[in-house]
């Protein structure tokens, strides 16, 4: 297991590109081998999880290429072009990966079994298992069907109306990739609105589906027709270098082409809130999502609340916001976040621990977490910690978006800071380290 040492930056600048948006490039995958013709990705995130859910649509029998520079080529056999796979389908961390796939499966009139790491199969599965079966699919898993391995006989799916008790895409998106196998209409409510790229993906492609914020309807039996897609920057990754940028005095940082699609863009608005310096320039469009280049500077932050739906739409970068907490005057709050408890790790003990570690006053609660500020001028003038936070020795706790939170704290720390098992980044962002080194000064 590698480990990494970071020592403190004087500064953060540069203009940078993150990689392809991963949410954006599982599906591009998903959906471009349900539709006819050949489909063109480019800026492809080369991640070890959305390569999984590459290496599973291949061993369906969809004939896929990765060419240079990103782009990968999926030869699309149309809705019922898969084929029964051979071996167990193993996607390792993707928790994205396995839910949606899930819902594709139970269309198909064969059987699978998918799994993944020891992480994924601990996941709680029966929230998309359990509107899965009632279309019609029968899925059998550890505990009832709740926890993966998975296995999965579908086919003769009907269309639902289901109601999820979570604001979750990959739930949403797990039924409404069923639904494509299913007569008639299939509609998904959600108790906020979660990331929406399935639909607009979907309509791209040709499928009918309509959304009024929390309830989304489609069509099933579309005939879906490959498209050139270009996915944009992704925002999560794009986050790394905003807060650390904001929390760094000196430094001024310009991310381009990143995709600010409104139900993602949750951090910008908490950025904005804590009294961040930012400007989003040059709004454009492609294939139905928006990008734009977001610059910021670094910036005085002030504490906040942060509560209800803004969490769904920044859910993956609440323990980075912790981290821009810690640097902030006063106290943050974060709420209705319950959510992290089930991610790759507890994201809200993880965080805890480890910025704990590193000088910080947080407290856990159940749904989030309270996060005392920068100490006062009082404690800087003695010198006895720079920025609030001291160097430690931390570990990613095999979760990707730890160590890279844990990797922007270490920037403003007294001294230098290392994190354990840091492969993980390899899931969603393999270049993060040399590109986080081409940008401190
Ligand atoms: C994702 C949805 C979110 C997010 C995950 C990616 C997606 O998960 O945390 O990183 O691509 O649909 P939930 O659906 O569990 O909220």
């Amino acid at each position: 297991m590698r480990q990494i040492t970071v020592n403190p930056a004087e500064s953060i600048k540069g203009q940078i590109n993150v990689p392809g948006d991963k949410s954006i490039s599982h599906r591009a995958v998903m959906i471009g081998s349900l539709s006819e013709g050949v489909t063109r990705i480019q800026n492809f995130l080369m991640g070890e999880d959305c390569l999984n859910t590459l290496r599973a649509f291949r061993a369906m029998g969809i004939q896929t290429e990765i060419g240079d520079d990103r782009v990968v080529t999926i030869h699309g056999n149309g809705l019922d072009g898969l084929c029964e796979p051979e071996d167990v389908i193993d996607i390792g961390n993707s928790g994205t990966s396995i839910r949606i796939m899930s819902g594709v499966l139970a269309g198909q009139p064969f059987y699978s079994v998918i799994t993944g790491d020891s992480s994924i199969r601990r996941r709680p599965m029966g929230r998309i298992t359990e509107p899965l079966r009632k279309m019609g699919a029968r899925i059998f898993g550890r505990g009832n069907g709740t926890l993966a391995p998975l296995t999965i006989i579908g086919g003769d799916l009907k269309s639902i109306y289901y109601k999820t008790p979570v604001a979750s895409a990959q739930v949403k998106s797990s039924i409404l990739m069923a639904g494509l196998f299913a007569n008639g209409y299939t509609t998904v409510t959600e108790p906020a609105q979660s990331r929406d790229h399935t639909e607009r993906m979907l309509r791209f492609f040709g499928a009918e589906v309509q959304s009024d914020g929390l309830n989304h309807q489609l069509k099933g039996l579309p005939r879906l027709k490959g498209r050139e897609i270009i996915v944009p920057g992704d925002i999560s990754s794009a986050a790394y270098f905003l807060v650390a940028a904001a929390i760094t005095p000196g430094s001024e940082i310009l991310v381009k082409d990143v995709g600010i699609n409104p139900t993602r863009a949750g951090i910008l608005e908490a950025l904005k809130q804590m009294g961040a310096k930012i400007q989003v320039e040059n709004h454009r469009k492609v294939n139905g999502e928006p990008i734009a280049d977001i610059r910021i500077y670094h910036s005085k932050l002030r504490g906040a609340t942060f509560k209800g739906d803004v969490i769904v739409r920044m859910i993956d970068e609440i323990p980075l916001l912790a981290v821009a907490a810690t640097q902030a005057e006063g106290e943050t709050v974060i709420r209705d976040a319950k959510e992290l408890r089930v991610k790759e790790t507890d994201r809200i003990a993880a965080m805890t621990k480890e910025l704990r570690q590193m000088g910080a006053e947080v407290e856990p609660i159940e749904d989030g977490m309270i996060i005392s500020g920068n100490p006062p001028p009082t404690l800087f003038q003695r010198g006895v910690q720079k920025g609030g936070l001291r160097g430690a020795e931390c570990d990613s706790h095999g979760d990707h978006r730890i160590a890279m939170s844990v990797a922007v704290a270490a920037l403003i720390a007294d001294g230098e800071t290392t994190i354990s098992d840091i492969d993980c980044v390899q899931t969603s962002f393999p270049s993060f380290f040399k590109l986080l080194d081409s940008v401190r000064r």
